[in-house]
């Protein structure tokens, strides 16, 4: 078979480069580097590394997107430098030069290393990432898990670490003791296990931190950012429903019921109504909770944010304080989807790692193992057939 691949070419890196202990301001180096386009960004690194600058800190190890230590922001996007071509890259570069960052939410070792026992480590030791089974209640022989448990948290098992996730994770940036989306998906890994007795005690502990499974603000960064279709805020809202619906968790930092405000007043108008949701995620729907103590001093921690806000014309207040109007019959379909939602018996959940399983039908095939493996667009990792790297799956 004819070889396709396309020749060496020359590719421009831009490395920021930082070392703390130096006492300098950050730099940029650029160098260029000749490699086949489908060779990896850490090729290049690598490559400038040993040509040009032996002093350029990369960390790295499997380079086959497995190990999770190549993680770093290539053109302003977290990923893994062993698992982005350069063609790929260079097609998202400004001026055609590929900008090489290190992952931010994490403080830096040296250039493109980050120090990742001093957020993420912790993050995961926080959610207590090992299995508390009953001792006293051991079984003779082996647990038998059900298959459906098992494929339940194949996504979140997925996580190899990297910190993409953390490094983008938009909560955290503002409160960096957010437990964060890689600690998070790892803890509904033993929250969906059958063979862990702790379910209630993890997750009360999780709903009752004010930097727990409620900090997230469904940004989607995390799960954009996940090389391996973990989907981290998935899990999290997951943790969310098992928490409130299942074990019937109340939240200290109100967080069940600001979902309900949020939903209530989308259902009510169409569209949030921002003046609304304070009152009501401490107050409830009724006119007398908006005077809720509570309420009023959210309102006055709040005013820092609020006043930004309008300065930046992101609320203008005469927006803030009327509720904003849609047409009737696109109010009407919002209901209408409301009522499909909340006529189901059964929840839907979010795990869609796994593809092609269908357990109902005579012959069914196993789980697709290449969605188990994780998406890869070098061939050395199997995409999942019609799931693209945050998980999501294609028609
Ligand atoms: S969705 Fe939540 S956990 Fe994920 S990046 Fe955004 S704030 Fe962080
Ligand atoms: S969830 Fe994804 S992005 Fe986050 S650490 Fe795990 S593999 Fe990396
Ligand atoms: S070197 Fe192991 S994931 Fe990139």
């Amino acid at each position: 078979m004819a070889d396709t691949r396309k020749p060496a070419q020359d590719f421009t890196l831009r490395i920021r480069r930082y070392d703390p202990e130096s006492g300098e301001a950050p730099t940029w180096d650029q160098h260029t580097i000749k490699l086949e386009p489908h060779r990896s960004v850490l090729e290049g690194i690598l490559q400038a590394k040993a040509k040009f600058d032996g002093s350029i800190g990369i960390r790295c190890s499997c380079r086959a997107a497995i190990c999770g230590s190549c993680g770093v922001r290539i053109n302003g996007q977290p990923g893994l430098a062993c698992h982005t071509h350069l063609d790929k890259a260079l097609a998202t570069a400004k001026d055609g030069v590929i900008e090489v960052e290190p992952m931010g939410n994490m403080p830096i070792i040296k250039d493109l290393i980050v120090d990742m026992d001093a957020v993420h480590w912790k993050k995961v030791q926080r959610v207590t990432p090992w299995l508390l089974a009953d001792d006293e209640n051991m079984p003779e022989r082996e647990h038998v898990v059900p298959r459906e448990s098992m494929i339940d948290v194949t996504q979140s098992m997925a996580c190899i670490q990297c910190g993409a996730c953390v490094s983008d994770c938009l909560s955290m940036e503002v409160d960096p003791l957010f437990v964060g989306p890689a600690a998070l998906a790892k803890a509904y890994r033993f929250v969906g296990d059958p063979r862990d007795t702790q379910h209630f005690e993890r997750l009360k502990d999780l709903s009752e931190d004010p930097h727990g499974i409620f900090d997230c603000t469904h940004c989607f960064k995390c799960i954009e950012a996940c090389p391996k279709g973990v989907a981290p805020m998935n899990q999290i809202m997951r943790l969310r429903r098992r928490a409130s619906a299942d074990h019937g968790i109340e939240d200290r930092n109100n967080g069940v019921r600001h979902e309900h405000a949020f939903t209530t007043l989308v259902r009510q108008g169409g569209l949030l109504h921002e003046a609304e949701l304070l009152p009501r995620s401490y107050g409830g729907d009724s006119w007398f909770g908006k005077f809720h103590p509570n309420a009023g001093q959210e309102l006055i921690d709040s005013l820092p944010v609020i006043t930004k806000a309008l300065l930046r014309r992101k609320v203008t207040p005469g927006a803030a304080l009327k509720p904003h109007r849609i047409p009737k019959e696109d109010l009407k379909s919002i209901q209408r989807i409301s009522d499909v939602i909340e006529a189901r018996d059964e929840r839907i959940e979010l795990n869609l790692y796994i593809t092609g399983y269908d357990e109902e039908t005579e012959g069914a095939k196993e789980p697709n193992v290449a969605a188990v493996a994780g998406g890869g667009e070098d061939g050395a990792m199997p995409s999942a057939p019609g799931a693209d790297p945050a998980g999501r799956t294609k028609e």
